[in-house]
């Protein structure tokens, strides 16, 4: 395993040249653009990493997953998808261009800024301190990695940039789909983001998903089965953006990007992937993470079509 991983590095390493790291948060700059990393989890626990799997980045809209999983727990379906569809949008991930058409008064899905925002919206807790320790322990469980913490760095510079989340979440809330206060609400959704992991992180959680919610460890249901169903169907049809029909045809696996460079993928029944690679093609997707994706997909056969 560890041969085709280290060959997957090779195959994605001609890719990374052609793009960049996300400049628009000026803290994701700082990065090694053509680091790459790969680890993987199988059902069985064996675990096999390549590269730069240690390095840590920012999760990024890969926190999108984990605050959808948690909404639905604290929620149910029926009020989370009240408040944000289950649609592919086709649009870029930060896109605000829907959100006024009159039949749409509730954002496509909960991968977009404006879905995730709204998402964040509803995870129970008195006030964002509240919210956001309730999304970061739930990262520390999923991960079983009990020393995730925030960027605060990342976190700032976020907090000075953000001024496209800021207006998609005001313009949510005089639509009514955002109820709570705004700043506090735009501050645990750029928590959520500066979480930091590495590739190690993503394959556990990917693999909980895989393993429909039961924690390989100790046998015990963390997630409900039927909310990593929901969970995976949405990262196949939204998860890279207005990239997801293409990712499907090409590479087939459930999967989340973030413009940190990192990617989430959970093959259903079989193994859990992280991938990093902070230079992004111009949809905002790992350029060699996904590369390393489809080589694998390829040689290990992981397409779920
Ligand atoms: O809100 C943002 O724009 C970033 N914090 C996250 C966007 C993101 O990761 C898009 N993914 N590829």
């Amino acid at each position: 395993m560890e041969k085709i991983l280290q060959e997957a590095i090779l195959h994605g390493q001609k890719y990374t040249h052609n793009g960049n790291p996300a400049s628009y948060i000026p803290e994701l700059q700082k990065v090694n653009s053509s680091d790459l990393g790969v680890y993987i989890r199988t059902l069985d626990g064996k675990e096999y990493g390549v590269g730069s799997y240690q390095q840590k980045f920012t999760i990024q809209s890969i926190s999108k997953v984990l605050v959808l999983t948690l909404a639905l727990m604290d929620n149910g379906f029926d009020k989370v998808f009240g408040k944000v569809g289950v649609e592919a949008t086709g649009d870029p991930f930060n896109s605000i261009v829907r959100l006024e058409l009159k039949h749409l008064q509730k954002p496509l899905n909960p991968m977009i800024n404006a879905g995730a925002i709204a998402t964040t919206s509803l995870i129970l807790g008195k006030g964002g301190n509240e919210q956001i320790e309730r999304i970061l322990d739930f990262a520390k469980l999923v991960s079983d990695n009990p020393h995730i913490s925030i960027n605060e760095d990342v976190y700032h510079s976020e907090v000075q940039t953000g001024d496209r989340n800021r207006s998609l979440a005001y313009f949510m809330k005089s639509t009514g789909v955002i109820e709570e206060d705004v700043e506090s609400l735009i501050q645990v959704y750029f928590k959520q983001c500066s979480i930091e992991m590495n590739c190690q992180d993503l394959a556990r959680i990917g693999a909980l998903y895989s393993n429909n919610g039961i924690c390989l460890k100790t046998g015990k249901e963390i997630i409900p089965k039927s909310i990593c169903r929901t969970v995976m169907a949405i990262m196949t049809t939204c998860g890279l953006y207005d990239a997801s029909g293409e990712f499907a045809v090409n590479v087939g696996i459930p999967a989340k990007s973030g413009v940190g460079g990192g990617i989430l993928a959970a093959v259903p029944n079989k193994i859990g992937i992280g991938v990093y690679g902070p230079a992004l093609d111009d949809k905002g997707n790992s350029i060699g993470g996904i590369e390393i994706l489809s080589y694998l997909s390829d040689v290990l056969d992981l397409s779920i079509f």
